[in-house]
Parts: structure tokens; C-alpha cells; sequence
């Protein structure tokens, strides 16, 4: 038989959430009459999905500075969308985020749906991201989980079930406890209460808000929770990056739509491959991605390599060019040798 928090559950998280919630820019304080502006719930749980809160701030700001409505941003150039999400990570959701602008002023005269279903039709919006729009933006009774929240009730409830699985238990317990005034906030607490408290190491039980009825209290292996799948090994793989330069600037492409870093500002360079090349370079460096790690090395190429589309970006400019990590940590080397 499964264990049920108490029914003060959902009481004693929303309390502390009043009195204790973080301060985000595109969050409405809990007892504030403001009303969520969706575009920026949207964005804002695009930009999480896989990064940090404090990762994204920045990044929000600027964004929602230059593209202040779903209108604005509909109406951007896509480089200047790639190039300002430079360094977030996992670019499909970029270009994903201008197809989903995009389709909201097209398809839906510039409002998001309200709902879960009208939500998880929009381009790169999946289950998560329309079950937390729904609640935090719209209000909607949906069920979110997030990392954070997988976390918390894998402890509370001592799901020993191993992840993805452990998710379909923790959806079936949190249904009946989102409380249909508050499911934004509930989500939300439930998050902070996982990014604050129930941290994935040394979580702060004594100042838990529902502590109480927790079955993970107290145990010295909580921080095993919750059990992970077991982790695949990564493959190594290899690429070889060009440096072209000629009268203090370098020759800089755009990599393809569709693929790794598609529709990003890269460095030339060929296919990534499973073997090392000859080549020994100028430097190297690693990266990892989620499926694999390449480690990349750079070799100096003449400037009659500077072939097919291209451009030539000053040296002294880099820092606008919007390179994704990866490059940037090659041309971050190459200023500290010519520096
Ligand atoms: N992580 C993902 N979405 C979030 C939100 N709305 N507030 C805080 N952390 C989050």
C-alpha cells in the first residue's frame, strides 16, 4: 500500500511558500494581485528545462528586454535569437522557441492556450512544460514534476522504484494534492522546496515545512532518493575545428538547421567521427553533450580555406558573435596564446 502525505500537505507547503518563496523575475509573489504574463511563464520554463535557475537569469532578462511580447519575438531575426541564446545549451530549444512565438501570433492571434492539450501542441512544448504553463500562467489543476519535485516526493513518499518509472507513482500521488486554487503556487513551492530544502545533498530536514509526516526523515541514505536509472556510458567522439585567420579577424559559418548546435555561428570544421585525427592541432578541448563527449581540436588552416558561406568576424568582436560553448571555449584559448 502506498503512504499519503497528510491532508495538510498542500496547507503546510503553501504556508511556507507565502512566507518563504524565492524572488524570480518571471514569477508573481504568492498574495500578489498580478496576474502571470504567460509569455513570460513560457519562457522562462523553456530556458529551465535543463538549466539552472541562476544559469537562466540573465538570460531572461535580456531576452524578455528585447522581445517584450510573443509578438516581438515572432517578429525576430532568427540569428539574433540563436546568437542571444549563445552559452544556454541545447539549441533545438531556441529554435524551438521562435516556432512556438511564431505559431502562438499565427495560429492562435498572439494568446498561448490555457490548456495542457492547446499547451503540448505548441512547437517544444512537451508534457512538462504544458502541465507548468497551465498551472503557473492559466491555473489549471495540472500535475507538474520536475527534477526538483521528483526529489522531494520520491522522499516524502520513499518510492524505492528507480526513475522514469518512479514518475508515473509520484503523478498518482500529487493528483489528488494540487490544490485547485492554487496549482501554480503549489508547483512552484514544491520546486523551491527542492531547489532550498530537500537539496540533493545534505537536504535541510529540520526546517522542512512537511517534515513531519516525511518517510525519508532521519534516514542516512535519503540523498539515495530518488534511485536513479543506471548510467549508460558515454562515447567519445572527435572533430577537427578550422582557424582561418587574416587581417585580425576569422572566418566563421553557420552550422546547419538540422543537428548539433543547428543554426549557430561555429568555427569550420568537419563531420564528428569516432576516431581521433592525425592531426595533433593547436589546442583541444572537451565537451560534453548528452549523449556523448567530443573533444575537438583545433588546426590552423590558410585563409584559401575560407570557402562557401561564411563571414569574416573580427578578432576584437567575438564576444558578439553568439558562438555556443563549445567554440567558445576553442577561441577563448586562441585569445589566451595570442594575448
Ligand atoms: N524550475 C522550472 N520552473 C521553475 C519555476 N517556475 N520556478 C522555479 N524554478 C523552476
Amino acid at each position: 500500500m502506498s503512504v499519503q502525505p497528510s491532508d495538510s500537505f498542500p496547507d503546510r507547503l503553501l504556508g511556507w511558500y507565502d512566507r518563504s518563496a524565492r524572488v524570480l523575475p518571471w514569477r508573481i509573489p504568492p498574495g500578489s494581485d498580478a496576474v502571470p504574463d504567460p509569455y513570460r511563464v513560457w519562457m522562462a520554463e523553456i530556458m529551465l528545462q535543463q538549466t539552472t535557475v541562476a544559469a537562466v537569469a540573465g538570460y531572461f532578462e535580456r531576452f524578455t528586454a528585447r522581445w517584450p511580447t510573443v509578438a516581438d519575438l515572432a517578429a525576430a531575426d532568427d540569428a539574433d535569437v540563436m546568437a542571444a541564446w549563445a552559452g544556454l545549451g541545447y539549441y533545438a530549444r531556441a529554435r524551438n522557441l521562435l516556432a512556438c512565438a511564431r505559431a502562438v501570433v499565427d495560429e492562435h492571434d498572439g494568446r498561448f492556450p490555457e490548456t495542457e492539450a492547446g499547451l503540448r501542441a505548441l512547437p517544444g512544448v512537451g508534457d512538462y512544460t504544458a502541465a507548468s504553463v497551465a498551472a503557473i500562467a492559466f491555473g489549471r489543476s495540472s500535475v507538474v514534476i520536475d527534477a526538483n519535485i521528483e526529489r522531494v516526493m520520491a522522499r516524502h513518499l520513499l518510492i524505492e522504484t528507480p526513475l522514469p518509472v518512479a514518475k508515473r507513482e509520484i503523478r498518482a500521488e500529487l493528483a489528488p494534492l494540487v490544490p485547485p486554487d492554487r496549482p501554480g503556487d503549489f508547483a512552484q513551492a514544491l520546486m523551491d522546496l527542492g531547489a532550498t530544502v530537500c537539496t540533493p545533498r545534505s537536504p535541510a530536514c529540520g526546517i522542512c515545512p512537511v517534515m513531519a509526516d516525511c518517510r525519508a526523515r532521519g534516514r542516512a541514505d535519503i540523498e539515495r532518493l530518488p534511485v536513479k536509472p543506471p548510467r549508460k556510458a558515454r562515447p567519445q567522439r572527435h572533430g577537427l575545428a578550422y582557424w582561418i585567420e587574416k587581417d585580425d579577424a576569422i572566418w566563421l559559418v553557420r552550422r546547419p538547421d538540422k543537428g548539433m548546435l543547428g543554426g549557430m555561428r561555429a568555427l569550420p570544421g568537419g563531420d564528428w567521427g569516432d576516431t581521433p585525427p592525425a592531426e595533433s592541432g593547436i589546442v583541444q578541448v572537451d565537451h560534453g553533450f548528452t549523449h556523448f563527449d567530443l573533444r575537438l581540436t583545433l588546426v590552423a588552416r590558410e585563409s584559401e580555406h575560407a570557402a562557401g558561406e561564411g563571414e569574416w568576424w573580427p578578432l576584437s568582436a567575438l564576444d558578439a558573435a553568439g558562438l555556443p560553448t563549445l567554440y567558445r571555449k576553442l577561441t577563448d584559448r586562441m585569445r589566451e596564446r595570442i594575448a
